[in-house]
């Protein structure tokens, strides 16, 4: 028999009706520009937001470790078009989100190591400008918007059981990078990003046309990432995220950004007013790492442990990209390192090696 089961994303963040009056300014409303309900703020009424395992935090690409048990994810129904559903925007006073609405319950989600984790709703985070906006900063550079793709892991039931679990929510994070050519135009993104101009106030939603959950992460990127422990990024802040956030950023032009910065929040109560909070900056500023390790699934210069590893080990999924990112050590100290002896004789006959020497022309 088919149930009428409705997919529905939301309630990351929870609200509360209450408010606090007179002498008391903290409310257990939250923004994220106020003088009294901004991020530093977020802890007197969301305790958890004060833990030690917070996200977003500032990934320094060359203190990731490289781990082997980082073996690719395995989407489920990410490519499938589900044309009989309804696809929604929604402003929920806080962010956009996309929803699905579906006739039936298949399952759209992940698998990763051994577990499998279901698809709970994806939401955007954005700056003022395109120098700022993602919550993961890559050595310490921010980008103009973050995805956050959130799934729980099924054995836990639904959403909110996963949060009392430190392994019960997974987040599969995707960076976007703009430019002004208009080669850069996202065109799967095209239809979600006109769409935001017409839920510019917290509350609305409109239907947009179904698209596959692929369009939001960059193409074969499933084995390329960095992993971390951490936690939600609006309150509660639960600490129980899994992080995967892409190595490889998506393209998108600045113009298709723009209607982000018109949207407006919902209406918060502070002490003695009541005001709409533009949603121009919906980042939280990155967190303290405290000590914990953040993997990557890519063996890549300039992890930490690139030049200490056997990379002759046949099996391995040994992949070079290029480095996305700025790092601090120029290419004249990189060939130094390489062209040390002892590092010459631990990878000499190793073919990718020899590639990656050619590559970056060290002789
Ligand atoms: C957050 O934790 C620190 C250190 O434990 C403490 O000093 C501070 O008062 C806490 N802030 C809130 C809002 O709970
Ligand atoms: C790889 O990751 C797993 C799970 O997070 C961890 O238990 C293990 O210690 C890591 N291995 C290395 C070599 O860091
Ligand atoms: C969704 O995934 C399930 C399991 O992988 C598969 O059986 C089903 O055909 C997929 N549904 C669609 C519409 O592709
Ligand atoms: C990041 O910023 C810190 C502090 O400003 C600095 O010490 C460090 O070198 C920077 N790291 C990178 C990768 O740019
Ligand atoms: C989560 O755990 C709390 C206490 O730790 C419990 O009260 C609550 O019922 C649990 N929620 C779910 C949905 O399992
Ligand atoms: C794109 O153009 C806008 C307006 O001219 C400018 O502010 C922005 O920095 C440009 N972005 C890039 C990536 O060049
Ligand atoms: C959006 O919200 C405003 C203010 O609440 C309301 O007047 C308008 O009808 C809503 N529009 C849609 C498309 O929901
Ligand atoms: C993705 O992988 C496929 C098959 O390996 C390849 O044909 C395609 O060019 C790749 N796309 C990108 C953007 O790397
Ligand atoms: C804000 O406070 C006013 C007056 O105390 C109240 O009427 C209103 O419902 C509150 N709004 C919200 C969103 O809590
Ligand atoms: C919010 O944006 C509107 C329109 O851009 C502007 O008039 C208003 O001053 C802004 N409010 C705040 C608090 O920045
Ligand atoms: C690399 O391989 C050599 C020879 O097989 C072995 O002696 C050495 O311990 C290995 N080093 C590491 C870091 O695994
Ligand atoms: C590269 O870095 C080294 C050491 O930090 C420095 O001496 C050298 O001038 C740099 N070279 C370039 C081209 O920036």
């Amino acid at each position: 028999m088919m149930m009428r089961g409705v997919i529905f994303f939301a309630t990351i963040c929870h609200f509360f009706s209450t408010t606090f009056g007179g002498i008391n300014s903290h409310t257990e409303d939250w923004a994220y520009s106020s003088d009294t309900e901004g991020p530093q703020f977020w802890a007197y009424a969301h305790p958890l937001c004060n833990g030690t395992k917070q996200s977003p935090i500032n990934i320094i690409m060359k203190e990731t470790i490289y781990n082997e048990t980082l073996t690719p994810l395995v989407p489920l129904n990410y490519s499938t078009v589900f044309n009989d559903a309804n696809y929604y925007l929604a402003n929920n006073g806080h962010t956009v989100k996309l929803g699905i609405e579906l006739d039936t319950r298949v399952p759209i989600g992940l698998l990763w190591r051994g577990n499998e984790y279901h698809y709970h709703g994806l939401h955007f985070h954005w700056g003022e400008n395109d120098q700022h906006g993602s919550e993961h900063y890559f050595n310490n550079q921010s980008y103009a918007l973050e995805v956050h793709i959130v799934h729980y892991l099924k054995d836990y039931g639904d959403f909110n059981s996963a949060l009392n679990y430190s392994d019960g929510i997974l987040v599969w994070s995707s960076v976007f990078q703009t430019s002004n050519s208009s080669e850069t135009s996202n065109t799967p993104l095209q239809d979600v990003f006109k769409s935001i101009d017409k839920i510019i106030n917290a509350e609305n939603k409109t239907y947009i046309n179904p698209l596959p959950l692929s369009s939001f992460v960059s193409e074969n990127s499933t084995g390329s990432y960095y992993h971390y422990e951490g936690s939600l990024t609006s309150p509660e802040c639960t600490e129980s995220v899994m992080w995967i956030v892409n190595h490889k950023m998506i393209s998108i032009s600045s113009n298709q950004l723009l209607s982000f910065r018109l949207l407006k929040g919902r209406l918060h109560n502070s002490s003695n007013s009541v005001w709409f909070e533009n949603l121009t900056n919906t980042d939280r500023p990155t967190q303290p790492i405290n000590g914990r390790k953040v993997y990557t699934s890519v063996l890549n210069y300039p992890t930490s442990n690139f030049f200490n590893k056997n990379l002759t080990s046949g099996n391995n999924s040994i992949s070079y990209l290029p480095p996305i990112l700025e790092t601090t050590q120029n290419t004249t100290t990189l060939c130094k390192t390489i062209k040390s002896s002892a590092f010459l004789t631990r990878t000499a006959s190793n073919l990718f090696l020899s590639c990656f020497i050619l590559a970056i022309d060290c002789f």
